[in-house]
């Protein structure tokens, strides 16, 4: 890239970046806490003390909100902005518009989470926000939508850089998701009802349910993992035409594997079948992402012994080819009937989310925060405490599961020689409840490692602050 026309780094707007980066921390913070809290009720129920508001129920959509659309919406929202401006070299466009994106998703996401709490839901997972909120939120996506493509339009480079695509597409994907998903016929300020019934209603849901993994927690993030490895590693990405192939493929391939969220019910078998097949072949491009990134290494794996933040970064993609793998798996009809209705699902989900999700923005942060407060960070032994917390909580939740899914999935199928069910329901939750107390483990591992990351980073800014304020001090009183 020509660095001709770089800006000054003081050109950009940098402010916007480092309140989302500190939100998606706070909000990471919390929603695992709460994650914490829900494997904790499922191992001993007594804790939800018999208060509405701590049940599972409604603490698990609080739980998926705050991870899914604080951490990983605000970690996307910074990322996106400092990604776009600085591979255009251009300042962000209309920054009015997007400090009304700071406050908007982050009003937004707390009154939707604090709604959860005191009983007002959709019911639609994912989509639990009632209609006042949706439109609020479609207005904070109009305006990211506008910021971004304002900003790219003013570029100072011919060249769009192919994290830009990834999150275009993540964008204007999610627009389409969220507002079909969401037209629903108001009765009240707090209750309405879909405008799709029955088997409708579900495809028009798992249709939006799969695609917010496809465009929110997948092509998102590889947009993150497509500038933020190539600079890490100091390295231009392993093959630009392959990144190309990877964006068409994986956003055609996405829209139409849903139906595998809906095996064996009432959808029409050949959408069921469909869906498989689109799943089993979106296998491909994502594995040729995750190849793509981690093959930026090649000839200087070295780097790997001596930078930590490169370690967040390969392991993240190779969690993401793991539950890419899983995923194809899960979705044939044959191991849908074990896995469904069971926590193969979870442990997939989190292999995906706590893996691939999680581990790339962490990654992502630790290059990006000396940048954003301009200083190095405070340690590089705490981001190697946090890499081994978080990677020996990931394997703890994920084997865990493993065991409580597939068992339970093997014992409530298992008749016994007369024709009867091997086994009750109530024994099945029985042998779970040991493999549900390692996941609980496994999640105080991943949040201990996330605030020994919220420590380094506030001795970080703190250190600067300090610095900056001996600085002014120093200074004479005219300047
Ligand atoms: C310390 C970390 C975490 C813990 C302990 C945790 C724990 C949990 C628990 C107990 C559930 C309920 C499972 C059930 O219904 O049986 C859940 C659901 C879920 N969590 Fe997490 N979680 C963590 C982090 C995350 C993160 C970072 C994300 C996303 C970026 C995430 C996304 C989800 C999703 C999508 C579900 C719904 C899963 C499904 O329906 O199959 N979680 N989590
Ligand atoms: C090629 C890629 C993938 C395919 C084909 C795939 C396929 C599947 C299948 C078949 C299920 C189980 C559906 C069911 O039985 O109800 C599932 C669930 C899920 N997957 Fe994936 N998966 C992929 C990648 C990922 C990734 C990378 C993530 C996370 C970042 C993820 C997140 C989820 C979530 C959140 C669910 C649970 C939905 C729910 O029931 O609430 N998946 N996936």
């Amino acid at each position: 890239m020509s660095q001709s026309s770089a800006l000054p780094a003081e050109q950009y707007n940098y402010s916007i970046v480092r309140r989302f980066t500190i939100m998606a921390m706070v909000w990471a913070v919390l929603g695992m806490c709460v994650g914490v809290y829900l494997a904790s009720e499922l191992a001993w129920p007594f804790l939800n003390f018999d208060i509405p508001q701590l049940t599972f129920g409604r603490l698990r959509p609080t739980h998926t909100t705050m991870v899914i659309f604080g951490f990983g919406g605000s970690a996307l929202f910074a990322t996106s902005y400092y990604i776009v401006q600085r591979t255009s070299q251009a300042r962000l466009a209309f920054p009015w518009l997007a400090e009304f994106t700071f406050w908007g998703w982050t009003g937004g996401v707390a009154l939707g989470v604090l709604s959860y709490v005191f009983g007002i839901t959709q019911g639609r997972e994912y989509a639990e926000f009632e209609w006042p909120l949706d439109i609020a939120i479609t207005l904070v996506w109009v305006s990211y939508f506008a910021v971004y493509v304002e900003t790219l339009r003013r570029r100072n480079q011919p060249h769009i850089y192919v994290a830009n695509w990834f999150y275009l597409a993540f964008i204007v994907a999610v627009a389409l998701l969220h507002i079909f998903n969401n037209l629903a016929v108001p009765v009240s300020l707090t209750k309405s009802y879909s405008l799709f019934a029955g088997v409708q209603d579900a495809m028009t849901q798992w249709w939006y349910g799969h695609n917010a993994v496809g465009f929110f927690l997948t092509a998102a993030f590889l947009g993150m993992m497509y500038y933020f490895v190539p600079k890490q590693a100091g390295r231009p990405v392993y093959s630009y035409r392959l990144s190309i192939i990877h964006f068409w493929a994986l956003i055609f391939l996405y829209m139409w594997a849903g139906g595998h969220h809906l095996h064996w019910t009432s959808l029409p078998d050949w959408v069921s079948t469909l869906a498989a097949t689109f799943s089993v072949i979106l296998l491909m491009p994502s594995w040729g992402g995750m190849i793509n990134g981690i093959m930026t290494l090649s000839g200087a794996w070295d780097k790997l012994r001596s930078d930590p933040v490169l370690l967040f970064l390969i392991t993240s993609l190779s969690f993401y080819g793991m539950s890419t793998f899983e995923g194809p798996l899960m979705s044939l009809k044959s191991v849908n009937a074990l896995s469904h209705y069971t926590d193969w699902t979870v442990g997939h989900v989190h292999s995906g989310a706590l893996g691939w999700v999680a581990l790339v923005s962490f990654g992502s942060f630790y290059h990006l925060i000396p940048r954003l407060w301009d200083r190095k960070m405070y340690s590089d032994t705490l981001i190697y405490v946090h890499f081994w917390l978080a990677t020996i909580g990931i394997v703890l939740y994920i084997t865990s599961l493993w065991v409580a899914g597939i068992g339970q999935g093997l014992m409530l199928r298992s008749f016994d020689d007369y024709g009867n069910l091997a086994y009750t329901f109530i024994e099945t939750v029985e042998f779970m409840h040991t493999p549900y107390v390692w996941r609980a483990l496994g999640g105080a591992f991943f949040v201990a490692g996330t605030l020994v990351m919220v420590y380094n980073m506030a001795m970080t800014i703190a250190r600067r602050q300090a610095a900056a304020e001996t600085q002014l001090s120093a200074q004479p009183a005219h300047a």
